[in-house]
């Protein structure tokens, strides 16, 4: 699927090229700072409109996301506009408009799914707004970039924890079930890509038991907890489940929790949200992926920058479009998997704080986790 992912480099000299700081706060003030006496004045950029699609499907988004992102846009000193369209398809799209009617020239999406996606990027694109696919791709969408990380090899990292996890508790002929991420996102596919091919073989080969398997409509943690339900109760000795993220693996422990189960039954994930990691460090999850968040933010800001400039920036490779067949270029960075020993590394790429992280009860794990 993908094809000559270099490095940053490309990337991060876009971003040296960002304009002088010239603090735009508030995020939609479109304010350009005059030069400082003996500063040349800096060429006009344009402004950049990013749609974050909710904040429940995942913590990242609003957490994560939108703070490196605004913090990379301040820095350089573009008018930008974040909005978040709370998991609506219309909202998505009206916000859409309002941005391309308001003077957006850079439109960076995550889209609600491919349909609705391709619909907001046909429209920025027959108005001249430049596309950038932020961490999802659009199908068929003919966005400009597109920023993510190797999620294949996410779903890679999850299979190969599961495994890890299952080996260490010695399991049998586990039975192993799957909670998928929404079937309208095209990340989900490729993370089950790469979970699968982890697992699928030893499936085949009768190691482990296919389990119960089901796709969760917009990663939906709560139609998740349901679903988990009824697969234990479809198959009590369920043994090992794969999760998608770690919203939909506290879904699965908080269900475990109540049949007694948690800590038994190793649980994947993905984000490293506090939960997620709190739930390793309590021993109910087994992994979660760290995807340094900043990074993504970083490249992707310093792509819109520059076509907000009027320039042409550089991606560093290519995916590919599964549905128009067309080689898109991108950014994609690389995960993390995160254990119980590799909790502290997070903490220390900044993504989470000891003080978030360490509450409570939490704080003789982060001391045994060797958290700082
Ligand atoms: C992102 C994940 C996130 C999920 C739910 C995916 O497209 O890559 O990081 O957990 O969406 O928001």
């Amino acid at each position: 699927m993908r094809k000559g992912i270099l490095s940053l480099t490309a990337a991060a000299a876009a971003m040296t090229l960002g304009l002088t700081a010239c603090g735009s706060e508030g995020g939609d003030t479109g304010a350009q700072a005059s030069p400082a006496p003996g500063e040349s004045k800096p060429a006009a950029a344009g402004k950049i409109g990013v749609i974050l699609p909710d904040s429940k499907s995942s913590a990242r988004w609003e957490t994560a996301d939108r703070k490196y992102l605004e913090e990379a846009f301040k820095a350089a000193g573009v008018a930008y506009d974040i909005q978040n369209a709370q998991g609506d398809k219309t909202q998505f799209q009206t916000i859409a408009d309002q941005m391309i009617t308001n003077g957006a020239t850079v439109l960076m999406i995550v889209n609600l799914d491919s349909g609705t996606g391709k619909a907001v990027l046909e429209k920025a694109k027959s108005q001249g707004v430049a596309t950038i696919d932020y961490d999802r791709l659009t199908l068929g969408g003919g966005a400009a970039y597109y920023v993510s990380f190797d999620n294949t090899k996410v779903g890679t990292l999850q299979g190969e924890g599961l495994v890890k996890c299952l080996t260490d508790k010695k399991a049998e002929k586990p039975i192993v079930a799957y909670l998928n991420g929404s079937p309208t996102d095209n990340n989900a596919t490729l993370f089950k890509n790469g979970y699968d091919g982890v697992l699928k073989p030893k499936f085949d080969a009768g190691e482990y038991v296919k389990g119960p398997e089901q796709s969760v409509e917009n990663w939906d943690n709560t139609k998740a907890g349901t679903l988990f339900e009824q697969m234990l109760t479809e198959k009590p000795d369920i043994a090992g489940v794969l999760a998608a993220n770690d919203g939909l693996g506290n879904a699965a422990i908080t269900v475990l929790k109540k049949n007694k189960l948690n800590g038994k039954v190793p649980v994947t994930g993905q984000d490293a949200t506090v939960q997620g990691l709190q739930n390793i460090l309590a021993g109910d999850q087994c992994m979660t992926v760290y995807k340094a968040i900043k990074k993504e933010a970083e490249a992707a800001s310093a792509l819109a920058i520059g076509l907000a400039k009027g320039e042409k920036p550089a991606a560093t490779g290519t995916v590919k479009d599964t549905e128009s067949g067309a080689d898109v270029p991108a950014v994609l960075l690389d995960p993390q998997p995160i254990f119980f020993e590799s909790v502290k590394d997070v903490v220390a790429d900044g993504f989470v704080t000891k003080e978030e992280l360490c509450t409570g009860d939490f704080a003789a794990k982060c001391t045994e986790a060797g958290i700082q």
